[in-house]
């Protein structure tokens, strides 16, 4: 049976198959995502009106390359493969692919030679010869090296002849680089030409966050139950913390576990945001049993897992005392999942929140409430509930927290330092007013130490990292150009206030091919 106005992501294991989702999502255009397994039963139920084949870390070069797809193909239905879907669809009509020597990764310049639906009318800029070019965003080591017999060429990049790729007739259309990406300047519009022109599917549909319906949806799940909150005080627990205390009320017991390994203050912060909010508030200091589960380990996902595993056990433990408890929440949020979804994929980083809770004890259920919202969607409830801007726009601070800004092991001195630094960095950014230009900034420890001089005596000791990114959706992010005034003033301050500090050096790398976190 035909499914009007949706659209079906079949995913190949590519961290950014949600994103897809969520530029769907943002057209008001209902879409499902489901994985290959999945995707035969998922489209003879329910045929969608548009298909689009994800990315992935696999490639269709290797001996091992299934590539059966009749299913997808006699659907009838238009469809878009990005990157290695754009592969796979070559490959089903038997185009050629090959690994290029010449791999792209980040943006690239696309010079359309000839307009399809999919790019009618849309370009950065015209060249002096009238071309139509984009600025879009690559990933990928292997190229398409011929096309299929019914197939146009539309577009090339310097290192990719075939950058479009697509059958008119038969509303297949590939595409080398990526459209979901914020760094492929007119990716948006490019998918909405596949969206609402080639599938003509209609702007009907609206993801419903309104807060009485999140509400009303944990109390109907909760009941008389008692839920533990992993309560961090950023402002994704925060919002999970209002919503399930609006729903249950005192039924609700938001953990916030000092692990050692906080930023400045933050708990003063979070005690007054509890008390505003009249929550139930449980402190559990943990340093000590951080800093010794950590002790020796060097391997960033190491130190994640063990960070998570007690945090787990910690957790368990509230419950434990609490005869009533049968849920535990946390404020996840959809790009977590991204990242960290390990089905099918290759696990970039396991981001603690999700990755990391194996253990838990079994009677506990999980509620996350906001699973299925994006950043700004968290924010714009978080305005709703009167939260500061500080709370709001605040820099995202990672789960295992500093035990991922120092490199290697562990120590409790390395905390302070690193601590203290990425104080002063944040009171600079905030004092210059550039606090909220940019997404991300903080401070690294690295565990080396470089020679210094200090009036007439010789340094020898640690260094630090500053860093700070701009972003939109944290997956891929740009180095941020702080002005040399401010970063003078922060290397003084550092240099003269934070003992055992020789040198400030600032990272100067994007994401990808970084990571924003340094493990
Ligand atoms: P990366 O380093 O993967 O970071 O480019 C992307 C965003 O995710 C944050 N991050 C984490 N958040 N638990 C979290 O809650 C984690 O384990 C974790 N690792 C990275 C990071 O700070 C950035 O905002």
């Amino acid at each position: 049976m035909l499914r009007k106005n949706t659209i079906l992501i079949i995913d190949f294991g590519s961290q950014y198959s949600m994103l897809i989702a969520r530029r769907i999502r943002e057209m008001g255009v209902y879409c499902r995502i489901c994985v290959l397994d999945d995707s035969k039963k998922n489209i003879s139920r329910d045929l969608p009106q548009g298909i689009i084949l994800s990315g992935s870390p696999d490639s269709v070069v290797k001996k091992d390359y299934q590539g059966s797809y009749n299913f997808i193909f006699e659907s009838g239905v238009p469809i878009l493969g990005i990157c290695y879907g754009m592969h796979v669809i070559s490959l089903h009509f038997h185009g050629k692919s090959i690994t290029s020597n010449r791999k792209e990764f980040g943006r690239a310049e696309l010079l359309i030679h000839r307009q399809c639906s999919l790019t009618q009318g849309i370009y950065d800029y015209l060249d002096d010869l009238g071309n139509s070019i984009l600025q879009v965003w690559m990933s990928h080591s292997d190229i398409i090296a011929d096309i299929p017999k019914d197939f146009q060429n539309f577009a090339s990049t310097k290192n990719c002849r075939y950058a479009i790729i697509g059958n008119e007739k038969r509303r297949l259309y590939g595409v080398q680089f990526h459209p979901e990406v914020t760094h492929t300047n007119q990716g948006r519009r490019i998918l909405s030409q596949f969206v609402i022109n080639i599938c003509k599917c209609k702007s009907t549909w609206k993801l419903d966050r309104s807060i009485s319906h999140i509400v009303q949806r944990i109390r109907n799940r909760v009941k008389n139950d008692q839920v533990i909150l992993a309560f961090s005080g950023g402002i994704d627990s925060l919002v999970t913390a209002i919503l399930i205390h609006q729903a249950i009320g005192k039924n609700l017991f938001c953990v916030f576990v000092d692990t050692g390994l906080l930023r400045h203050n933050e708990l003063n912060r979070v005690s007054k945001y509890s008390s505003k909010f009249d929550f139930n508030l449980i402190v559990v200091s943990a340093k000590n049993r951080f800093f010794i589960a950590l002790r020796g380990i060097h391997s960033p996902e190491k130190k994640r897992m063990i960070v998570g595993k007690l945090f787990t056990e910690i957790f368990n433990e509230q419950a434990r005392i609490r005869k009533n408890v049968r849920w535990f929440a946390q404020g996840t949020i959809c790009p977590d999942i991204i990242e960290s979804q390990s089905q099918n994929k290759k696990n970039i980083k396991s981001h603690h929140n999700v990755g990391g809770l194996i253990g838990l004890s079994r009677s506990l259920k999980l509620l996350e409430p906001i699973k299925n919202l994006f950043k700004d969607e968290v924010q714009e409830i978080a305005k709703k509930f009167g939260l500061s801007n500080r709370i709001i726009y605040g820099h995202p601070f990672p789960g295992p927290g500093m035990s991922i800004r120092i490199l290697g092991e562990v120590k409790e001195r390395y905390c302070e330092i690193v601590r203290k630094v990425d104080y002063i960095f944040t009171e600079e950014l905030l004092e210059s007013k550039l606090y909220d230009k940019v997404s991300q900034a903080f401070a690294v420890f690295i565990p080396v130490k470089s020679v210094g001089i200090m009036g007439d005596n010789r340094r020898y000791e640690w260094i630090v990292s500053l860093r700070a990114v701009k972003t939109d959706d944290f997956m891929t992010a740009d180095w941020v150009y702080l002005p040399r005034k401010l970063l003078e003033k922060v290397s003084n301050r550092i240099i003269n206030e934070v003992e055992s500090i020789s040198r400030v050096v600032y990272d100067i790398s994007s994401k990808p091919p970084s990571t924003i976190e340094w493990e």
